[in-house]
């Protein structure tokens, strides 16, 4: 079955060649994007969309979010917005939470929450573990995970909770705890901070997930300068995530991590991930986006949605935030927001092991994921915040709004 989607105000490709192209139209042959080009040389289809000209775009890749919990911290937030600040203590709130829950009410939370993003134009989505943090629930979280995200990430290594032994629980993560998740995960990631986890535990974490074979990647440099991007760097890890708090050599590593890079599927450096939902959430300062794009590090935007720091899976907030207040081009925050994910999880070009398509930008072959704004061009989404403009939502080719 394919479908022309013609009469396109703004297409933005978000391909490296191509940006906006303006008059458009794309076909869509099952899955896949089978033709893009100029409206009046559109080939036939067996169903035709008129966007009015509205702007297509690409449909947002979440590359960070922690969807698989349960319980409430919205006193937490209160207490925050009162002028408390953010410590990783609030973790253990949500891990006893998600212990005591079922399977079906854990996986009947997180499948809402995928809900809730696919019909704000999220048509990929990473989620992780971590608020399991014994061998049985984080196993649990990794199998759920995997029966409702596209790319599943095993934290352990989130907290120490509380009555373990720091050193043990490391062993656990690295250990039993590893091999109970592995059949589940893709990618494994660890938070380099003080109250979570030191440079060194860190690095034990890393090695043993790299050992088996895991992806990795970090969170740091989100409360102070710490080892997270040097961590992440050396250990060529896919991404470093919030880095709020840089030095100059922190910037200079992320940087020359992608000078071997070629724009293909070759030698890749560590993508940094800003997460300006998470920054507002919790009065951090934004991470330096444009420093770090300036510097020619490559940038991804994501929701981190999460109980704690960043309860929303709005890929669009986050778009505007980071063109308002982190001082992106909307060019560039959509193009964070689509392609850097996919380029943050592997997948912006080429097929994976599993047949799956690339993702994150509209070109030929790629897997059919749009999102339609009721709006002609993408610029509405800084111009006009906190105006809810999705219209329609194409995922793997089917209209999903
Ligand atoms: O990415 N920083 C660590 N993890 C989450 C927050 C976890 C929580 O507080 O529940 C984050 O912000």
């Amino acid at each position: 079955m394919s479908e022309l989607i013609t009469n396109i105000g703004e297409l933005m490709t978000q391909n490296l060649e191509v940006g906006t192209v303006h008059n458009a139209a794309v076909v869509l042959d099952g899955e896949r994007i089978a033709w893009i080009g100029d409206g009046a040389k559109a080939p036939a289809a067996d169903t035709v969309t008129d966007a009015g000209g509205r702007a297509l775009l690409p449909g947002w890749v979440d590359s960070h979010s922690h969807l698989i919990f349960a319980g409430d911290r919205t006193a937490e937030f209160e207490a925050r917005m009162a002028g408390e600040s953010y410590s990783a203590g609030g973790i253990a709130v949500s891990m006893n939470a998600t212990r005591a829950a079922s399977d079906y009410e854990l996986t009947r939370l997180a499948l809402g929450r995928a809900a809730e993003a696919l019909s704000q134009g999220t048509t990929y989505l990473e989620t992780k573990t971590g608020y399991g943090l014994d061998v049985e629930n984080e196993a649990r979280s990794a199998r759920i995970a995997a029966s409702m995200a596209d790319e599943v990430t095993y934290l352990g290594a989130h907290l120490v909770p509380a009555g373990s032994d720091p050193e043990d629980y490391t062993d656990l993560v690295c250990g039993q705890m590893l091999r109970a998740v592995r059949p589940y995960v893709k990618w494994a990631d660890v938070f380099c901070e003080t109250g979570a986890f030191t440079p060194a535990q860190s690095r034990r974490v890393l090695q043993a997930c790299a050992d088996a074979g895991l992806g990795l990647r970090v969170h740091g440099n989100q409360l102070g300068r710490g080892a997270g991007v040097a961590l992440a760097v050396e250990f060529g890890a896919a991404s470093v995530d919030h880095v709020n708090y840089l030095s100059d050599d922190d910037v200079a590593l992320l940087a020359g991590s992608w000078s071997a890079w070629d724009g293909g599927a070759g030698t890749r450096g560590t993508v940094a991930t800003v997460l300006p939902a998470c920054d507002l959430s919790t009065r951090q300062p934004l991470a330096p986006a444009r420093r770090l794009l300036d510097a020619g590090v490559q940038l991804a935007i994501a929701s981190n949605c999460n109980p704690g720091t960043s309860y929303t899976s709005s890929m669009a907030y986050c778009v505007t935030t980071a063109v308002l207040q982190m001082h992106l081009s909307v060019q560039e925050a959509v193009r964070a927001a689509t392609w850097g994910g996919a380029l943050a999880l592997g997948r912006e070009t080429g097929v994976d092991l599993d047949g799956r398509r690339a993702v994150g930008s509209i070109a030929v072959g790629h897997r059919a994921d749009l999102h339609m704004l009721n709006a002609p061009s993408a610029t509405h989404l800084a111009y006009r915040p906190g105006i809810p403009l999705t219209h329609a939502v194409w995922r793997a080719g089917l209209r999903e709004r």
